[in-house]
């Protein structure tokens, strides 16, 4: 295996942080390989904060769902999905008004805009994660970003056409860390040749089965009879889920309305 794939392996999320703040010729190689990223277009609709105030980090981790160990890492990096300053550009450079000339019209960013900002924001994102591992330095992804999206926003000053997507903490890995690796499910349930292929009742039990096994133990305060209702109870149908919905129906008609009404003027 080279030491690229070997890197990929060995990963996982951190959530143990060391205080020890990161080298900045570290951060340097960090930021750099996430800005070398492939973006669509090359436009870069991203923006990275490095955030290191402890008052600021302890706010982070309470608006992202009360997760009180993003507060202890030296540095959080939180990556934004981006459309304000392509916008503001145009604006500034008078393509509004070129584009109506044009007959071509002009429109806010839409929701394939927003797609493509989401796109970016992630690629970068994971080239920090992975140039962050080959140097001994572990993050973990925090994606409960809206779940207080409205605050979140304000105390980052974010303007509009700015999204908070992905909140990276991150430290060197503590001495004599224990790396304990998740399993996944296995390729033949993950990867198909040419075509989808639907599992049937059978193969989804199989794919589900070694997880069940881990994770699901019948409580009777949880009165869940399986993995599945289990999961669901603790994840998918949990109130935050709802919160983080509901913000990304706004941001989404937020940014909506606004090209709609572009498209109208
Ligand atoms: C989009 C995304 C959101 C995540 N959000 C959280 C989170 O809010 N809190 C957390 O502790 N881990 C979070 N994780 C980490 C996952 O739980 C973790 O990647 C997964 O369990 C696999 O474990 P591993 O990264 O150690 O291989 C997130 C990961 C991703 C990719």
């Amino acid at each position: 295996m080279n030491h690229v794939s070997q890197l990929l392996k060995e990963r996982v999320s951190l959530r143990r942080y060391e205080k020890r703040a990161i080298r900045e010729e570290d951060m340097e190689v960090i930021l750099n390989a996430a800005l070398s990223s492939p973006s669509a277009c090359n436009q870069m609709h991203y923006s990275i904060l490095k955030i290191e105030d402890e008052e600021r980090k302890g706010q982070i981790a309470e608006l992202c769902n009360h997760q009180k160990f993003i507060a202890a890492a030296p540095v959080i990096l939180i990556f934004l999905a981006d459309q304000h300053k392509w916008n503001r550009y145009n604006q500034l450079k008078g393509v509004p008004e070129y584009a109506r000339a044009e007959g071509i019209g002009f429109r806010e960013p839409g929701l394939s805009d927003l797609l493509l900002a989401f796109e970016d924001t992630m690629i970068a994102a994971h080239s920090a994660v992975i140039a962050a591992e080959s140097l001994g330095i572990g993050s973990c992804y925090i994606g409960s970003t809206l779940v207080n999206d409205e605050e979140l926003s304000r105390l980052l000053d974010l303007p509009p056409h700015v999204v908070p997507l992905m909140v990276l903490p991150m430290s060197y890995y503590p001495e004599n860390f224990k790396r304990v690796h998740t399993p996944r499910f296995e390729k033949r349930f993950v990867v198909f040749e040419e075509t989808y292929h639907a599992l049937n009742d059978e193969e989804l039990e199989e794919m589900f089965q070694s997880q069940a096994e881990r994770y699901y133990h019948p409580s009777e305060k949880e009165r869940a009879e399986n993995y599945a209702q289990s999961f669901y109870k603790k994840k998918t149908g949990h109130p935050f889920m709802t919160q983080m919905t509901e913000s990304l129906e706004q941001i989404l008609s937020r940014w909506h309305k606004k090209w709609r009404q572009t498209e109208r003027d």
